[in-house]
């Protein structure tokens, strides 16, 4: 009966057949941002030869063989007025060919196209907003062939009115009768004023962002971690086929973050059932960041049928312990060291600094993921094996109880009860 209700479905997810896992793709905005001088910088502004080019690479590098599969638009591509008939329209000299047009050719490439818009009177950047425009915006996305929309929430006259915003947007997306994976900014910016409500969200939305937008830099992923573990008891149970939560973009690849900071955002972001969109340059990318983005065993986690979100299980001597409970009875085991001074600091497989090692009763299987695949054989509950990870670092780790153990280990969720407690 505990087990039951431990390991019960979250509540209903918006049905539109979308999100049944974590979506993957790339998004413009951390790496483009609101670059919109195409006479001085034509090779980095917000217009069709980007998100074209972005297609070719995606199909030519191997990025849509490994999963990615959304190329998405963000703020800055409208005109800055609607035409006369009320319609958004692209900014006709960045975007001559017409989304349309664009998204033929995303299309035309196996590829979906996502494209922006806001809740609000106007978009962040001071684009015209859809306020007003809900059944008018969806019916010239889908009339356009969009696949995705994110939803911003700037510009709203009154906080009170975000919630029935984001949720008259997302029946008329349904009303347009084509499927359009809807990615809501609805709890961001509630949170400024209340607690937001997550089973609502849920019921609305494929995924939702919930804190500050990512930056180039180790401050802002430590800063989401942070925000994410210390909020996970809210936010967790929220997660599941249908619906995630959003830490926002993957930022491999760019310039702010250490090969092993890169390392932790990608364990991580797999740990947290996490929406997986790049923003960098694909045409031009480091061939390190793009192993660790295209890691198939990482994104096996991150993609895992089960659909639970992780959490952080613990935090001694400065290295924080992520767990995530995979189908198959096999748990991904992410360990950060978080002490920023130093060398790498090897952490023990112990039941004293890792919850979950109870599961490998008498034994289990490891395989290390990141850094660097190797099969780390059988481990037993009282083996002592460390493994070094250095500073801002990440170790991830596949671990497979044996047979016996399962048996073992659905016994103590008995005893214990709340699973999502502790995983
Ligand atoms: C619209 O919502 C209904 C009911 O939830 C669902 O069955 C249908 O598939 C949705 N259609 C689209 C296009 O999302
Ligand atoms: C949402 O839709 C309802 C019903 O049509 C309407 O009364 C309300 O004003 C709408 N709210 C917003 C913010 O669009
Ligand atoms: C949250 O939303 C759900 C679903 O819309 C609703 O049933 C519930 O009453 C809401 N909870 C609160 C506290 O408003
Ligand atoms: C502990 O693990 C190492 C490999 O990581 C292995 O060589 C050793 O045999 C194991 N010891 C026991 C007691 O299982
Ligand atoms: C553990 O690894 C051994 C040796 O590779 C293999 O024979 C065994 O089937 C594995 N057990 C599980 C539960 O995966």
């Amino acid at each position: 009966m505990v087990v039951v209700c431990a390991l019960a479905p979250p509540a209903r997810a918006l049905d539109n057949g979308l999100a049944l896992t974590p979506a993957m793709g790339w998004l413009h905005w951390e790496r483009f941002m609101c670059n919109i001088n195409c006479d001085t910088d034509p090779h980095n502004c917000i217009s069709e030869n980007l998100y074209m080019q972005m297609a070719d690479m995606m199909v030519k590098d191997g990025w849509k063989d490994a999963g990615y599969e959304y190329v998405c638009i963000d703020d800055c591509w409208p005109a800055t007025s609607r035409d006369e008939q009320g319609r958004l329209q692209a900014d006709p000299k960045r975007f001559p060919g017409g989304m349309k047009k664009l998204a033929d050719y995303v299309h035309s490439k196996g590829l979906k196209l996502g494209i922006y818009a806001d809740v609000g009177t106007k978009t962040c950047a001071g684009y015209p907003g859809s306020l007003g425009y809900y059944e008018v915006d969806a019916k010239t996305f889908a009339d356009w062939g969009v696949d995705l929309l994110k939803f911003d929430g700037c510009y709203m006259p009154k906080w009170t009115l975000l919630a029935e915003g984001y949720i008259n947007m997302s029946r008329a997306l349904n009303s347009t009768g084509r499927s359009i994976f809807y990615s809501c900014e609805w709890p961001l910016y509630e949170w400024q004023y209340t607690q937001p409500n997550y089973t609502a969200i849920r019921q609305y939305c494929n995924h939702w962002r919930n804190y500050a937008d990512v930056y180039d830099s180790w401050t802002s992923v430590k800063a989401i971690l942070d925000w994410t573990a210390n909020n996970q008891d809210l936010i967790v149970p929220a997660a599941g086929p249908g619906g995630w939560n959003d830490p926002d973009m993957l930022i491999l690849g760019n310039f702010g973050l250490s090969l092993d900071q890169q390392v932790t955002q990608m364990a991580l972001w797999a740990i947290m059932a996490a929406p997986l969109f790049m923003s960098n340059d694909l045409r031009d990318i480091d061939p390190k960041s793009k192993a660790l983005l295209q890691n198939r065993y990482v994104i096996a986690i991150n993609q895992d049928p089960l659909g639970k979100q992780g959490r952080r299980t613990a935090e001694v001597k400065n290295f924080e312990v992520w767990e995530r409970l995979l189908s198959g009875g096999k748990l991904a085991l992410a360990v950060i060291n978080r002490q920023e001074i130093g060398g790498p600091r090897r952490f023990p497989l112990t039941l004293a600094m890792l919850p979950s090692w109870k599961f490998c009763n008498p034994q289990c299987n490891v395989t290390q993921i990141l850094p660097s695949y190797q099969d780390m054989g059988t481990q037993k509950l009282t083996n002592m094996t460390e493994v070094p990870i250095n500073p801002t670092g990440t170790v991830l780790l596949v671990v497979t109880p044996s047979a016996a153990d399962h048996k073992l280990r659905k016994k103590w969720f008995h005893h214990k009860g709340k699973v999502d407690a502790i995983l």
